[in-house]
């Protein structure tokens, strides 16, 4: 448990701290057990407010997707404690965090992970099955999303049927289709053309835009890089700059 001068370090009291889309205090993960356990996170404190678009940069390895997988509730924090939506996610039984994490958080992982088995439109619909909705309103949702990807003629194609960067676009419309809060994209352009890339950032800018919502952004592509509100550096499991999270666009 963290003391509560640790809690309440950069000014947050516990109740901005609830106040945020993320706050991360004293967060380190370690890989691996015995001789070869690593260090890969060491102490993050960071906090993201809602409205705008976070981008996180920083050489491979140096923990980016590690870092918002802990937010997105898919790793456990070795130390420290992780709160989204104002929730303590280690406060979460698993069942309930498998829950959170399906209504709120939406993840365009670094790897695409689409369901072999599934076509475009039913990948992208997954999330809203997984809610309850039948599959013929999810469909119906889905393909919407995929049509402003750029992805309506290929909504039945599978996708070993799809390039890297139509695979990505139906990764992207997914990780939107249920309306999540808390958006987070592990590089969402580098396998994308600069023209699918810039309509990927239009629609990221737009959904940002919410002050319901918070948008993370792991990248290293320089032709994105405008469209960061606040950028954070990490290097070697450490932010090396971290700008008082006001939600104001800087760009
Ligand atoms: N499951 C794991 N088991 C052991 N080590 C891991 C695991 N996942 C990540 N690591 C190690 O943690 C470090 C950070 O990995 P991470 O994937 O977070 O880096 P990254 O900044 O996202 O890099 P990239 O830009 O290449 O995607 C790396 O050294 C990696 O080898
Ligand atoms: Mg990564």
């Amino acid at each position: 448990m963290l003391s509560e001068d640790t809690q309440n370090q950069e000014g947050s009291s516990g109740a901005e701290e609830r106040a945020l889309a993320v706050s991360c205090r004293g967060v380190s993960r370690d890989f691996g057990v015995g001789p070869t356990q690593t260090r890969v996170l060491h102490g993050i404190d960071l906090d993201i407010a809602f409205g705008g678009q976070t981008f996180l940069v920083g050489p491979s390895g140096c923990g980016k997707t590690t870092l918002v997988s802990l937010i997105a509730g898919l790793l456990i924090p070795t130390t420290g404690r992780i709160r989204v939506l104002g929730k303590d996610l280690q406060s979460l039984s698993p069942a309930s965090l498998v829950e959170f994490r399906a209504r709120n958080i939406g993840f365009i992982f670094q790897q695409f992970n689409l369901i072999p088995a599934l076509n475009a439109v039913e990948n992208a619909a997954v999330p809203l099955v997984v809610q309850g909705r039948s599959l013929s309103a999810a469909v119906k949702l889905a393909a919407i999303v995929l049509d402003r990807l750029g992805m309506g003629n290929y909504l039945t194609y599978f996708p070993w049927q799809l390039s890297g960067g139509q695979q990505q676009r139906v990764a992207i419309a997914r990780s939107l289709v249920h309306n999540p809060r808390i958006i987070i994209c592990d590089e969402p352009t580098a396998a994308l053309d600069a023209k699918s890339g810039l309509a990927v950032m239009a629609l990221m800018t737009e959904l940002a835009a919410s002050p319901e919502r918070a948008v993370i952004v792991v990248t290293h592509d320089t032709r994105i890089f405008s469209y960061a509100d606040r950028t954070i550096s990490l290097m070697d499991g450490r932010i090396e700059t971290s700008p008082s999270s006001d939600g104001q666009a800087h760009s």
